[in-house]
């Protein structure tokens, strides 16, 4: 059946007009230019990560100064649920909602697993995997209550191929995307999409971490000959944030440079 603008489901724009949204490592490689986007995108910004980052907490304020009053910082531990709930219930009681969710607080423990300790093993899940659902759990009432809500987490080409030395961090960003598809079909009735960036190899303190010789030859392996920008990922989540991608969820977007292609 053809559907007129008329018979379309308007999208709810809350009174006060301004989304409210919510980024995790909101000061990391890829989340601080994920919170600059969404305020072009007229988002009110609340950037969350560990307060014990004070140095870059510093260099962040001094990054985002001239959209300051539209990027606020928020300290809490994805990897702890208390802390995740505290913190959603201070923005809400701040700014009466989380209407955007974006997961972009990940780290890395690689070693290949014959030399992994349980403590690498553990440490990144309870960030990488663990963080997604403490951050999910406490916004997905709101948002299904309100009848709008737009999740995404960010997963990785990794989590999609597989890499030497990441048995931790490809399960868990696999397991993201699992997560990612199951929530969508629990909430999709109800206005939230929930959907998944994969970065590929993007230009960040933790693809610097990793040996100049084996990065050299990823970097080989790119079609398009570059590493990715923590700008190419933001443009990527901005456009599943928005008000009219309702019709996306449970997707899966890659943005590696061609490095992994698949239908
Ligand atoms: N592929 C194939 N073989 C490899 C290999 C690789 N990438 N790395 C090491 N090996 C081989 C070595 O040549 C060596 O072989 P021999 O025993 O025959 O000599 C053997 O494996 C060494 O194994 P080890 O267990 O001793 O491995 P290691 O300690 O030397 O290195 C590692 C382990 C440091 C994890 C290294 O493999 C590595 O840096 N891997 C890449 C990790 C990576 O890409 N991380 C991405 C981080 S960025 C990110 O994750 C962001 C994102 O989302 C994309």
């Amino acid at each position: 059946m053809n559907q007129t603008a008329a018979s379309r489901p308007a999208v709810e724009k809350p009174a006060v007009g301004r989304r409210v949204a919510l980024v995790t490592g909101g000061i990391g490689g890829i989340g601080t230019e994920i919170c600059r986007q969404l305020t072009q995108t007229d988002c009110k910004v609340v950037a969350v990560d560990l307060a014990a980052r004070s140095e870059r907490i510093a260099a962040f304020r001094d990054e985002i100064a001239s959209s300051h009053d539209a990027i606020t910082f928020e300290p809490a531990d994805v990897s702890d649920f208390d802390s995740c709930q505290q913190l959603v219930a201070r923005i809400e009681q701040q700014h009466g909602r989380v209407d955007i969710l974006v997961n972009a607080a990940g780290i890395t423990r690689d070693a290949s697993l014959r030399k992994m300790t349980p403590q690498q093993w553990h440490e990144l899940m309870r960030v990488n995997l663990d963080g997604v659902f403490n951050m999910c759990r406490n916004v997905v009432e709101g948002m299904t209550a309100r009848g709008f809500g737009r999740i995404v987490n960010i997963s990785s080409v990794n989590g999609q191929t597989g890499q030497f030395g990441q048995t931790n961090y490809s399960a868990a960003k696999a397991g993201v995307h699992g997560f990612s598809m199951a929530l969508a079909r629990e909430t999709a009735r109800k206005g939230v999409t929930v959907n998944t960036v994969s970065p590929g190899y993007c230009d960040t303190p933790m693809v610097a971490a990793v040996s100049a010789e084996i990065r050299a030859q990823i970097i080989a392996d790119i079609p398009v000959g570059r590493l990715g920008s923590p700008a190419d990922i933001a443009r990527t989540v901005a456009f599943l944030a928005a008000d009219d991608a309702g019709y996306i969820t449970g997707a899966n977007l890659p943005v590696n440079g061609g490095y992994f292609m698949s239908f």
